[in-house]
């Protein structure tokens, strides 16, 4: 895992925009590269969001974005289609929360949602309230 930086922007587009990815995001709708780009621009010159891009073997794979407001972070993660399923999400997750320590984490997650849901509970974080279709999952480090 390692911090985000300008030469990202291109495979977190790529990912943002992938179908399966949309489908789970609060904001289900296709984004062109400008917005991204204002987006991504603006997410990196924010102290207080950050964006951990998981590799395998220097290949990008996935990322996760911490949301923060003093020391409570919503977060949100995606791992590329082609690699879902081989545990590297369960791994990404698990990784990026060390990083974290001290801070109180939240996701919000569909209720259909049922890989990120076996992956907030694998990394120790409790479903603490249910909204129409959304789950809301935190936990305390
Ligand atoms: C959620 C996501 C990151 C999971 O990534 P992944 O690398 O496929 O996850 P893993 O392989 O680590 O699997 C995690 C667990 O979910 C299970 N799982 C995976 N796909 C599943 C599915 N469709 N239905 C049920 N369980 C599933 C796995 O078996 C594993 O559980 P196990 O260890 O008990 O076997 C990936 O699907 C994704 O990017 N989805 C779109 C974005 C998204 O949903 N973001 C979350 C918004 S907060």
């Amino acid at each position: 895992m390692r911090q985000a930086n300008p030469l990202d922007a291109k495979s977190l587009f790529d990912l943002r925009n992938h179908p399966a990815v949309r489908q789970q995001s609060n904001n289900a709708a296709e984004i062109d590269i400008y917005e991204h780009q204002r987006w991504f621009d603006a997410v990196m010159s924010n102290r207080s969001r950050q964006i951990l891009i998981a590799e395998q073997g220097e290949k990008f794979v996935g990322m996760v974005r911490f949301d923060c407001l003093d020391d409570s972070c919503r977060m949100s993660w995606a791992i590329i289609p082609k690699t879902q399923g081989q545990g590297l999400g369960k791994q990404m997750l698990k990784m990026a929360i060390e990083q974290m320590k001290g801070c109180t984490l939240s996701a919000e997650i569909k209720h259909n949602n049922f890989a990120s849901i076996k992956i907030a509970e694998y990394v120790g974080m409790k479903l603490i309230k249910q909204t129409r279709d959304i789950l809301l999952y935190q936990n305390d480090y």
